[in-house]
């Protein structure tokens, strides 16, 4: 048997009942706050997590999913060094061997589309009077009948379409492959395709890919590939799976869903605005209470800016220094590369140590702070309750000034229900503009698990199960659930071959509301016998009327 891997898991019904209700609520949501959705892919090269999420953090050095993609052709490379050596500089003075690109613009755009490239090799005997062949090339990573089928096909396009420019001259077709790539080829060369291995590696190095363990780094990248600013766009949302080789528990899971929202766009629309924070922040006590979760508890830090963290980073280290050799050896290498990332250490024995350390809210310079205090100044108006803990950090290494947790009693070890914060310098260390940004992620696996409504109660069950009955019923009651469904209502059929207590018992088993018999009698007086499960009440119902009565509850 094939088990779902560790660490995964299976969705199933009704359970995902629950996780649309989730989804459809969020919608709303975010809908009113003038959020949009982005789907991003699911894997990213692996420098994008790399440089965005931070190479020290447990989740790209321990964590992620990496793989390389294998060799790439690199066939513009093939194509010029090819042309290098046979090219001849002079159009007018073609040496044996040597080649022209010519022909006219058409004729060269058309072939190349199929993939092929003119070429006239020959020898000049007299000015304008040229005698040679003409060559027809495609270049690729390796013999395939798709190369030779496309060169085929140009010398049908030039014989039919160009027979005026080529005349009665042979044309001869030529596939130029990388060396290596013809010797393993298991293809034999076909009579009429000359086949040429070309020396020289045209395989760049492989690239590296990460199945994205978070989506922050995914947004703020397509947020500067695409330009998004100019087009007014500042406010996203996404829904889907991440990634992290985490050790399986309640909770915690190696594919999680995280629903992701961020604010970001340069600083003139507002983005670094602390009324950002607590806008974010508000929308995540909205959202909570409307998917019903209640006894949530926000918790609250500034980790400053860069120029913060060095001297808090320093303290760190001078405050370590006595100790460090005490502690566990991924702590020892954080104590080195990235002191702060000490606090994301989970070893028992540690903790004591780390209970001694500074806390970064006594580095905050004069801005920091300023924002710190707007954004707790917005939340206290809006009645937003939180706890301050500035041993708070969380795990990425792109915050800066506001980060949270919700965290949720129900969870267990695993109770941060969903992490966020700013990340004011992000978009610069991927290549972009300085875009200034707030946002979260809510573990969806983890909201689901702390909700507590139950799938029971917000499945729709069908209201009415039909019971064709006999021989030709099918027919009948395909016809009767159309016009039922056209109405909204949610309907499911058996089948001409059942027997009646069959359907009844199926009816039953997936908690249909009505059972709506459909049997040749009741065809031919256009009224069908309708019968309430819970009560037994069965009544005698024209076909017109049948939708009103089963939406009646
Ligand atoms: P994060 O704290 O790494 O932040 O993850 C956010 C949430 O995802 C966690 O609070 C938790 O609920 C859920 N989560 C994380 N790992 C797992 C797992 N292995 N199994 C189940 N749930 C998990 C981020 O990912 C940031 N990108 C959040 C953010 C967005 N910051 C700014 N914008």
């Amino acid at each position: 048997m094939i088990n779902s891997p560790r660490g995964t898991r299976d969705l199933l019904p009704p359970d995902t009942a629950l996780w649309n209700f989730v989804e459809a609520a969020v919608r709303d949501v975010f809908r009113a706050y003038n959020f949009h959705e982005i789907r991003t892919p699911i894997f990213e090269s692996t420098e994008l997590f790399a440089r965005g999420v931070g190479e020290e953090t447990d989740i790209v050095s321990k964590e992620m999913f990496t793989w390389s993609d294998g060799e790439r052709f690199n066939e513009k490379r093939l194509i010029d060094e090819w042309l290098r050596v046979n090219l001849s500089d002079d159009p007018h003075h073609v040496q044996a061997g040597r080649v022209n690109v010519q022909g006219n613009p058409s004729i060269l755009a058309k072939l190349k589309e199929v993939g092929v490239q003119l070429v006239w090799r020959g020898i000049q005997v007299r000015p304008n009077l040229l005698s040679g062949r003409f060559e027809f090339v495609a270049f690729g990573s390796r013999i395939s009948s798709d190369a030779i089928t496309a060169l085929k096909k140009a010398r049908s396009i030039a014989k039919s379409e160009y027979s005026h420019e080529f005349g009665n001259h042979a044309i001869l077709l030529r596939l130029v492959v990388p060396d290596e790539s013809a010797k393993t080829s298991p293809w034999v060369a076909t009579e009429d395709v000359e086949i040429e291995g070309f020396a020289g590696n045209y395989f760049s190095s492989s690239q590296s890919l990460t199945l994205r363990p978070e989506n922050t780094a995914g947004i703020v990248r397509a947020y500067i590939e695409h330009k998004l600013w100019e087009r007014g766009l500042n406010k996203f949302f996404s829904i889907g799976p991440m990634f992290r080789r985490e050790r399986p528990q309640k909770g915690r899971y190696r594919q999680f869903y995280q629903i992701d929202a961020e604010v970001i766009g340069p600083a003139a629309s507002g983005s670094q605005s602390p009324a950002r924070d607590a806008e974010i922040l508000e929308l995540l006590a909205t959202l909570l209470d409307r998917v019903g979760i209640t006894g949530w508890t926000l918790e609250l830090n500034s980790v400053g800016c860069p120029a913060d963290r060095t001297k808090f980073n320093q303290a760190l280290r001078k405050a370590l220094a006595p100790v460090v050799e005490k502690m566990c050896l991924d702590c020892q290498r954080r104590y080195v590369t990235n002191p702060l990332r000490i606090f994301d250490c989970k070893v028992p024995e540690d903790q004591p140590i780390i209970k001694t350390l500074p806390t970064i809210s006594q580095f905050l310079d004069e801005d920091c702070r300023t924002h710190f205090e707007a954004v707790k100044n917005i939340l206290n108006a809006v009645q937003i309750p939180y706890v301050e803990n500035p041993r708070l950090v969380r795990g990425l290494d792109y915050y800066q000034k506001t980060a949270f947790e919700f965290t949720h009693g129900a969870l267990g070890a695993q109770n941060a229900i969903l992490g966020g914060g700013r990340y004011d310098g992000l978009s610069e260390a991927l290549g972009g503009p300085a875009a200034p940004g707030i946002g979260f992620a809510i573990g969806e696996d983890r909201l689901v698990l702390s909700l507590a409504a139950t799938a029971e109660s917000v499945i729709r069950k069908p209201d009415v199960y039909i019971a064709p009955l006999g021989a030709g019923m099918n027919r009948e009651a395909a016809r009767v659930a159309r016009e039922l469904r056209r109405h909204d209502l949610v309907v499911d059929l058996g089948d001409e071959s059942f027997r009646l207590k069959k359907s009844f018992e199926a009816a039953v088993k997936m908690g249909a509301r009505y059972i709506l018999i459909v049997g040749g009698n009741e065809v031919a007086a256009d009224a069908f016998a309708l019968k309430h499960l819970a009560s037994g009440e069965q009544v005698t119902v024209p076909r017109a009327d049948l939708a009103q009565r089963i939406l009646r509850k």
